[in-house]
């Protein structure tokens, strides 16, 4: 593939330290025969044993990334996608439940679950860590979609069993059902291809002390699963919390059941304290900042500086049907936004690190995807400088590379992405 090519070696940090990314404005990615990364480097300096034979992609004058990583998005919520005038506890009974009760029936997981994928597929993004409902059918339709398209993702069976918070008709009857479904689950999919299962209690509210004792023990009988939930996104979801579990704080209550550890990724984690945060960085967790979700639902403004400045894991999630994009640039200019109001910034540097190696890190995935080290996945996507006049002109006028990225990274959205690559397929090409 020839192109500009950017990737992260580490994260640029709030100072955008230049020795984390490589560009190559006339670069060359060299895939091989597995779709794993063979080179990737300036194209002057390709070694000849990877020319020789080699089929070419130009794609010169676009910009290629790695595949970006949402690392929090529901694949049951496509349909209620902007529902109007409601806050988190309440957009949950009104659009939510109702619409995740529709995934009993395979048949419509299976076709929900392949319009999600296209949809990600069609903003750039190759993995993300995924909500499907407490039917287990609704993992088997996201996994077997999943595997048709070969993409490397996280799922697994959402588990709620807390009256009244879960309603009656989407609601585990016990403990041992839900702990017998999710094992049946794990032995099908997890390691299964590119596919990994993660343990997914809904969040505190919707969950009995029971439950919570059983996904612990769980993931200390397998701590290779990951483990996915949301934790402090809305002022009157951390009062409830604290009336039915008591505790120092929300994040708390879930390392009282030994849910915070080094595979656990939690959504939003906007309303938490210096205390919260040190223990998600000493337990190596992460958080999913889900900047599109935490503004449409009025939830608050993620602390991403403080999250840096206490070495917690960030990536970026999308958070569809909260969240109002499937587009991982849309998400980041609202991230930009976000630090904007908090009186700090974001650099595209940051922004586009944070979309793909930090993604992958967030979801201890980095070892096989986020950049283009020889040997990782070659997931890829391929940008388009000049997708609308507006980012045409724009980019135009840009003096630098830095200012050209920064501009893709606010104006971007789905029409940028030209195409998008996985294994070195090509799975999605922009029409015309
Ligand atoms: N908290 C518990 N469930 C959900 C959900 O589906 N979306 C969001 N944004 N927050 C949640
Ligand atoms: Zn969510």
């Amino acid at each position: 593939m020839r192109g500009t090519i950017l990737h992260f070696l580490k994260d640029p940090g709030e100072t955008s330290d230049p020795r984390a990314w490589e560009v190559f404005e006339d670069g060359v990615l060299a895939v091989d025969a597995e779709g794993k990364v063979a080179w990737a480097g300036p194209a002057g300096r390709l070694p000849y044993r990877l020319r020789e034979g080699a089929r070419h992609e130009d794609h010169r004058g676009k910009l290629i990334v790695p595949g970006f990583v949402d690392t929090h998005v529901h694949a049951s919520q496509v349909d209620i996608i902007a529902s109007y005038g409601e806050q988190l506890l309440q957009w949950l009974e009104k659009y939510v439940f109702p619409a995740e009760a529709k995934f009993g029936d395979r048949a419509h997981a299976r076709a929900v679950s392949g319009f999600f994928l296209d949809r990600l597929l069609a903003a750039g993004t190759t993995t993300a860590s995924v909500f499907p409902t407490v039917h287990p059918v609704s993992v088997d339709a996201f996994f077997e979609q999943a595997a048709e398209r070969n993409l490397r993702m996280l799922c697994g069976k959402v588990l709620m069993d807390r009256e009244p918070y879960a309603p009656a008709y989407l609601r585990d009857s016990s403990t041992d059902q839900a702990e017998r479904e999710t094992r049946e689950l794990i032995d099908r999919w997890h390691g299964r291809g590119r596919l990994g299962y993660s343990l997914t209690p809904r969040f505190a509210p919707t969950s009995t002390e029971r439950l919570l004792t059983m996904v612990g023990r769980l993931h200390r009988d397998h701590p290779d699963l990951w483990l996915q939930t949301h934790v402090s996104e809305n002022k009157d979801e951390v009062a409830l919390v604290k009336k039915l579990f008591g505790g120092r704080s929300y994040v708390d209550v879930y390392d009282r059941y030994g849910l915070v550890t080094s595979k656990s990724l939690f959504a939003h984690g906007i309303h938490i304290d210096d205390t919260d945060r040190s223990r998600l960085a000493d337990a190596g967790s992460a958080i999913a900042f889900c900047p599109t979700s935490n503004l449409f639902l009025g939830s608050g403004l993620f602390d991403l500086h403080s999250a840096r400045r206490q070495k917690v894991n960030v990536g970026m999630g999308t958070d569809i049907g909260a969240g109002t994009s499937y587009s991982m640039l849309q998400t980041l200019n609202e991230a930009y936004k976000v630090t904007a109001l908090r009186g700090r910034g974001l650099s595209a540097y940051r922004g586009f690190y944070l979309a793909t190696l930090g993604g992958a890190r967030a979801l201890d995935l980095d070892h096989v995807i986020g950049n283009f080290a020889p040997g990782k996945e070659a997931d890829f996507t391929v940008l388009d400088w000049a997708a609308d006049p507006t980012l045409a002109r724009r980019t135009d006028m840009a003096k630098t590379f830095d200012e050209r990225l920064f501009a893709l990274m606010i104006l971007g959205g789905e029409q940028a992405v030209a195409a998008t690559y996985v294994l070195g397929n090509r799975v999605y090409e922009r029409q015309p």
